[in-house]
């Protein structure tokens, strides 16, 4: 995982790119999801557009469906949740794919094609955009910032004598019930839609499959005799990883009949391997779905740059990213501190060490 430090690298190297949705013939929706070119917002409004009715104008410039803007105007806490999501998920999605030939380039062109299409990059996009908003919502709650949602106050554990519910929970029921109305009812019409409604689905169950109890002991020296529990989310880094893995075995699927009930549903395509595990109907409820093969996102096209000039990391993934065509190797010198030590009291000093270091980009 991350620590903080790098964390921060990360988040001013991508300098907060935010991608605001919108409404969109396929993929009305919101975040990564959305047709709109990726816009640069502000994280928080200037203090002198006023208190009160503030976030009503960030409301407005998140480009959201009628019932979404409504939503997000009747607590001012919900826009800059929105906007915490989004850029969340984005920095994730690019952080888990940072080894990968697509990289989560997510230009406006780029990222408006690849919604329109069924690939396993899609699904994933959807999956992390409502993992996102599930998680940030939750945090919002516990964290105080909303006016219609608090702790996670639901102690309808079994444990509940041994234990003592406290401290304050991440509610992830209220934001379970927002995103599910955020988000609306969504055709089942045909196979697209239903399978953006399943992998929207993957990324709220994921959230809601890591929830964690912590706890603390109060008692004399910490004899333990009573605990205060409450109910935690798995950091958002977690979630990728997870996301990530199920984006690898993402399940094809194709349009069946049921042939009992006559109904249309969603069948594993055929040639693909059966999965190992236990004989759960194939697609399974926390499987990604997708409908067609990836491109190979070798060369410059619709759905991404291509990987000329892509950073690589030679043994590890040069052969992979710069698609046989090769890699240039480039030597500069590199000033580091180095042999730090800690000096009473209390600070760091390092020497500087120079170094050499080669850095490898794909070939054109
Ligand atoms: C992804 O790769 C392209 C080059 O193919 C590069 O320009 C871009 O900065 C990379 N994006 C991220 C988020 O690393």
């Amino acid at each position: 995982m991350l620590d903080g430090h790098l964390l921060l690298g990360w988040l001013s190297i991508t300098s907060l790119i935010l991608l605001i949705g919108g409404p969109g013939p396929c993929a009305a929706y919101f975040g990564l999801t959305g047709n709109e070119p990726l816009s640069i917002l502000p994280l928080s409004l200037q203090p002198e557009e006023g208190a009160g009715k503030a976030h009503y104008k960030l409301c407005d410039r998140l480009k959201l469906e009628k019932k979404q803007r409504r939503m997000c105007r009747r607590d001012p806490g919900v826009a800059e949740t929105l906007m915490e999501a989004i850029s969340m998920s984005a920095l994730e999605c690019q952080y888990q794919f940072r080894f990968e030939r697509w990289n989560c380039t997510l230009e406006g062109r780029y990222r408006a094609n690849l919604l329109k299409r069924g690939f396993k990059e899609t699904a994933f996009l959807y999956a992390i955009s409502s993992a996102g908003l599930t998680h940030a919502m939750a945090k919002a709650c516990s964290a105080g910032r909303m006016e219609r949602c608090t702790c996670d106050e639901a102690p309808d554990l079994e444990n509940r004598k041994a234990w003592q519910w406290g401290g304050c929970g991440d509610n992830l029921k209220y934001s379970h019930k927002f995103v599910k109305e955020f988000l609306g009812k969504r055709s089942y019409k045909d196979l697209r839609a239903r399978v953006d409604m399943q992998n929207t689905n993957v990324g709220m169950r994921v959230i809601r499959a890591g929830v964690e109890t912590t706890c603390k002991c109060h008692g004399v020296s910490g004899s333990c005799t009573v605990q205060t529990c409450w109910r935690q989310l798995l950091p958002f880094h977690e979630i990728g990883k997870q996301l990530k893995q199920r984006y690898e075995s993402s399940v094809k699927v194709v349009s069946s009949t049921n042939e009992a009930t006559g109904e249309g549903e969603i069948a594993q395509a055929r040639g693909q391997q059966p999965l190992p595990g236990p004989s759960e109907p194939i697609p399974r409820t926390m499987d990604l779905y997708h409908i067609e093969d990836s491109p190979s996102f070798c060369r410059p096209s619709k759905y991404s740059p291509g990987t000329a000039a892509r950073k690589c990391y030679k043994d590890k993934n040069c052969d992979a990213i710069c698609c046989g065509r090769g890699h240039n190797t480039q030597s500069r010198v590199v000033t580091r501190p180095c042999q730090c030590q800690v000096r009473w009291c209390c600070y760091v000093e390092c020497k500087q060490c120079t170094q050499r270091e080669e850095v490898y980009t794909c070939k054109g």
